[in-house]
């Protein structure tokens, strides 16, 4: 039998990951459809059980459901009780529920361990830009460094409250009036607000630091990013998260650790 699998939002339209499930399903043989379904906000527990009954056995779950999908679901993981949100949904067949998970926060390693292995990791100072909902995955994922970590935020206590509440007050934290304060020679910089998608910039410091990576990529990334270069940042933009959340996701439902540089080309190139 064909396994159904489709990620769930509103909009959807322009997601790229049937482009990244499609491509492993063929790379891989797999007798598997994956589509991108529209549901709208206020009809996720209707429509899950309606695709449900369609035969549909695993779901990517993007804005504005990422909340509802967790407090639906018969189980979920620690990491996505953590982080308040699930991003993954997968039927239990032996148990008729729903599992939630989690995987923009191995995703964002994922891509960040692509870039900086773990053990040049570990000499790095990180300050996180940020303390939305984007935010908690990234930093949840960040907790073996919480140490070396600095959350910074337009309004400073949410970042406060981020540090006490995923890596126990371990990471400092303040306003970003602070950002080029906290930077230095060893650090990386993370953007994960949503700005860039308001079309506004936020005021970087000349490069000290050794990588800018925005969570965001695309139209919502391209300014920023652009800004940061000629700043003489080293940049990444967000595709490689959006990737490897989606690398964990397959990971999941098919036991096998796709390719994820064939699916950034993939993408690079649609
Ligand atoms: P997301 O799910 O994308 O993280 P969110 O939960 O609404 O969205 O969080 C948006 C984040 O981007 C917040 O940290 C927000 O800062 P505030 O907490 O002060 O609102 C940040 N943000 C949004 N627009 C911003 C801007 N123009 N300048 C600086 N920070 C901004």
């Amino acid at each position: 039998m064909t396994r159904r699998l489709a990620v769930l939002g509103d909009p959807i339209d322009h997601s790229l990951s049937p482009r990244i499930h499609s491509g492993w399903i063929d790379d891989y043989s797999l007798n598997a459809r994956y589509e991108a379904i529209r549901i709208e906000d206020g009809t996720f527990q209707s429509g899950v059980n309606e695709l449900c009954i369609k035969g549909f056995t695993g779901f990517n779950v993007t804005l504005p459901h990422k909340h509802r999908a967790l407090e639906f679901s018969g189980k979920s993981t620690p990491r996505a009780q953590a982080i308040g949100a699930a991003n993954t949904l997968t039927y239990l067949n032996d148990e008729s529920i729903w599992l939630a998970d989690n995987t923009d926060a191995p995703g964002f390693m994922m891509a960040l361990n692509n870039i900086i292995d773990s053990a040049a990791l570990k000499t790095k100072t990180i300050v996180v830009l940020g303390a939305g909902g984007a935010a908690r995955a990234v930093v949840y994922s960040l907790k073996p460094y919480a140490d070396r970590l600095t959350l910074l935020n337009r309004t400073a206590e949410k970042a406060a409250d981020l540090s006490h509440e995923l890596v126990s007050g371990k990471a400092a934290s303040g306003g970003l009036e602070y950002l080029a304060a906290c930077i230095d020679s060893e650090t990386i910089l993370i953007n994960t607000t949503s700005a860039g998608h308001n079309g506004a910039l936020l005021p970087l410091p000349n490069r000290v630091g050794t990588l800018f990576y925005d969570i965001s990529y695309g139209a919502a990334a391209d300014r920023q990013l652009a800004m940061a270069t000629e700043l003489g940042w080293r940049t990444a933009d967000g595709l490689s998260m959006l990737v490897g959340q989606a690398a964990a996701s397959f990971e999941t439902w098919f036991g096998i650790a796709p390719d994820i540089d064939r699916a950034m080309l993939r993408c690079r190139n649609k």
